[in-house]
């Protein structure tokens, strides 16, 4: 498996099952799939509703001899609420709780959004603490406090813009290494990707297939498809491999990790094959132009009337 190397020189496979959207129920079996298969690299979040249920299938997977805890990259999130410095190690020691591990390999700030302890989603601007509140200095602080203390190995942010990727790694102490944000053909976001590479951070890219199993509430009805948009189809067809695999083989081409979500066996094994799909610097201009932009997951949720957060807050233009 290709990696991305860290300061440390700790290595992360650059393919991850991503967990969002998996169901309880599900997901337990698609991880235990995935590690069987030889996925070593799993990304989570408490927001995702099943730390409990990946832990369970990490620890079956150990105790069936699979792999070693140390052969394995796990990356968890801090979730909006948890953003008061104080409040940072114990929201990482309930998801080290629910994943049944002692270390995360990488801790990522979800959004560069805080909301009141205890409140999963804003129902109203009363939910919401702005970032003159509670700074991102002040959630760094204790992002580094977790490395400290052994719990994280590498921490790191999400959904963060250029800029602000900018400003926390002129500010840290310890630096972010780690910026995951929606990344794919409709959203190739040059800037954001060489900016960050460029000052030694490395990107994740997520909803790297569209999200289609979005929830209706956060899915507009004309989006466009990756999965169906004819220039990836001629080129799957070209390289005699799937869409899927196209979208994943462009992100690992680009440098970055990618993590498809998958609780279907076949496409999870589908998905790690992607590995083995060469794409030519033509094949990569020619998918990285289909255009026009387009952001499946906006942030629109937190940018709600009388909330202290704007849609230009969040993204560079
Ligand atoms: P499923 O879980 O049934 O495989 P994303 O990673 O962008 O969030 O996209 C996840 C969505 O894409 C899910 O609906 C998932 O369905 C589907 N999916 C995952 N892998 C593939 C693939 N190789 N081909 C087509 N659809 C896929």
């Amino acid at each position: 498996m290709k990696t991305l190397s860290f300061n440390n020189d700790d290595e992360m496979p650059m393919i991850g099952l991503g967990t969002w959207k998996s169901q309880p129920g599900e997901v337990h079996d698609a991880v235990l799939t995935a590690l069987k298969t030889g996925y070593r690299h799993i990304d989570c979040a408490p927001i995702y509703g099943n730390e409990a249920e990946v832990g369970q299938a990490i620890q079956q997977a150990i105790r069936d001899g699979v792999l070693k805890r140390e052969a394995l990259w796990v990356t968890s999130k801090l979730w909006n609420d948890a953003h008061r410095q104080a409040d940072v190690i114990p929201a990482l020691k309930k998801t080290l709780s629910d994943l049944q591990l002692d270390y995360l390999d990488l801790f990522l700030i979800h959004w560069p959004v805080a909301l009141k302890q205890g409140v999963m989603f804003p129902d109203g601007p009363d939910d919401f603490l702005s970032l003159e509140e509670v700074p991102v200095s002040e959630t760094w602080a204790g992002m580094e406090a977790a490395v400290d203390e052994g719990l994280a190995r590498h921490i790191g942010v999400s959904n963060f813009k250029l800029e602000r990727v900018r400003q926390l790694v002129e500010q840290a102490r310890i630096k972010p290494e780690m910026n995951q944000v929606e990344l794919h053909p409709h959203l190739p976001q040059e800037r954001l990707v060489k900016g960050c590479q460029g000052i030694g951070v490395h990107l994740t890219a997520y909803s790297p297939l569209g999200s289609k199993d979005r929830s209706s509430a956060i899915k507009k009805a004309d989006e466009p498809s990756l999965l169906e948009h004819p220039a990836i189809r001629r080129v799957a067809e070209k390289r005699n491999c799937t869409v899927g695999q196209v979208l994943i083989s462009w992100a690992l081409h680009r440098g970055t990790a990618v993590i498809p979500k998958s609780t279907n066996a076949g496409r999870i094994q589908e998905n790690l094959k992607s590995v083995e799909v060469e794409l030519s610097l033509e094949d990569m201009q020619y998918i990285g132009q289909i255009g026009p932009d387009y952001r499946f997951v906006d942030g629109s949720f937190w940018a709600m009337d009388g909330s202290p957060y704007s849609m230009a807050d969040l993204w560079d233009r």
